[in-house]
């Protein structure tokens, strides 16, 4: 026992003063303490001279010792992976650092948490769901079943392994997901990511972002759809900006319009956003239809809602005259870079 005591000392000294400034020296050191005839595998051998009622605490110290060799085995490794730090054994202390770039929230972030801070001094709360809907959440439910003329209008991926399963269209989804377990009265914004099957191009990508609202309670009218959606254009674009509403068709809303502002960009000169009207198309929007309200057993006679929904590439590029939607999703960082310490 004494023996071996003073063989593991002695190894622990060689260990320390052992040359590592070789470059095979991690592969050396395995050889010589790790290997199948190396230092370790001898020592254990050890054990069998030792007596019975020393074993216990000869084992422990052959294990601590195993253990110390592994680890500086392991630095070594590091080490000759040039990985110096971590040795620890670095002594220029006056080389510059590294520079730490500190990153910018992307604009599509910026926008989309103004457009949760507006609505949520409306009392709107936020709600989210899955991008790989079913259906019933995405369509049927939404008073789309199948083979309506306006599944046309987003042109859908559906998932091979599922016939029943599709990446979401519009973020009605979560919008149905909310009135399948709450009852009325619900505000909520619903923000996320939606996918159609668009070429890329400028003005159009096979994904962007949505916000959509939904307001149900008793006695909800087109005038609170009105009111809430002036408040928000003021607080996004400012008191200047001009609003008008189109009667259109969605349906899931009756009756819908959509929300057009004056073209901040040209400012009603014509350019080709506003396609030389003057006007931007912002947002769909409308009362929400009693079908939609009787699939999830809210009762259309006692209750009424209305809904919205936007792109938040759209707003952002009004905000901020992002003029390709490309730019988006490019990942270039002089274009993210402009966005440094944007407050919104
Ligand atoms: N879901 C619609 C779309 O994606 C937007 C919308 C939402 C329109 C709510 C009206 C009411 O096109």
């Amino acid at each position: 026992m004494q023996e071996l005591l003073q063989l593991i000392d002695q190894h622990k000294k060689d260990i320390e003063s052992f040359d590592t400034s070789k470059s095979n020296a991690a592969e050396s050191f395995r050889i010589k303490y790790l290997g199948t005839k190396g230092i370790v595998k001898n020592i254990m051998q050890e054990m069998k001279n030792v007596p019975n009622e020393k074993k216990k605490e000869a084992g422990q110290l052959l294990n601590g010792f195993k253990l110390m060799v592994e680890e500086k085995y392991e630095i070594l490794k590091q080490l000759s992976a040039g990985n110096q730090q971590s040795s620890g054994e670095i002594s220029d202390f006056t080389l510059p650092g590294d520079d730490i770039t500190i990153g910018t929230r992307h604009p599509l972030s910026l926008v989309r948490n103004r457009i949760i801070s507006i609505f949520s001094r409306l009392g709107f709360v936020l709600a989210e769901g899955p991008e790989i809907e079913d259906d019933w959440h995405n369509f049927t439910s939404m008073n789309m079943p199948e083979n309506h003329p306006a599944r046309d209008m987003q042109d859908t991926f559906y998932i091979q392994k599922n016939p029943d399963w599709l990446l979401r269209t519009h973020t009605s989804s979560v919008q149905a997901r909310v009135m399948e377990k709450q009852k009325p009265p619900i505000r909520i914004i619903c923000p996320g990511r939606v996918y159609r099957n668009e070429t890329v191009s400028a003005r159009a990508h096979c994904f962007f972002h949505q916000v959509e609202g939904l307001y149900v309670d008793e006695n909800v009218s087109f005038a609170d759809l009105k009111q809430t959606l002036y408040f928000f254009v003021k607080e996004m674009f400012g008191n200047d900006v001009k609003i008008r509403f189109r009667p259109s068709y969605f349906p899931f809303t009756e009756p819908s319009a959509e929300m057009d502002i004056d073209c901040l960009i040209c400012h009603g000169k014509g350019c080709n956003v506003c396609k030389h009207t003057g006007w931007v198309e912002i947002l769909g929007s409308g009362m929400v239809n009693p079908n939609v309200l009787q699939n999830f057993n809210i009762d259309p006679e006692k209750y009424t809602g209305f809904a919205f929904g936007m792109g938040i590439e759209r707003i952002c590029q009004l905000r901020y005259r992002v003029n390709d939607l490309r730019l988006y999703s490019q990942d270039d960082v002089r274009f993210l870079k402009q966005f440094a310490g944007v407050i919104n």
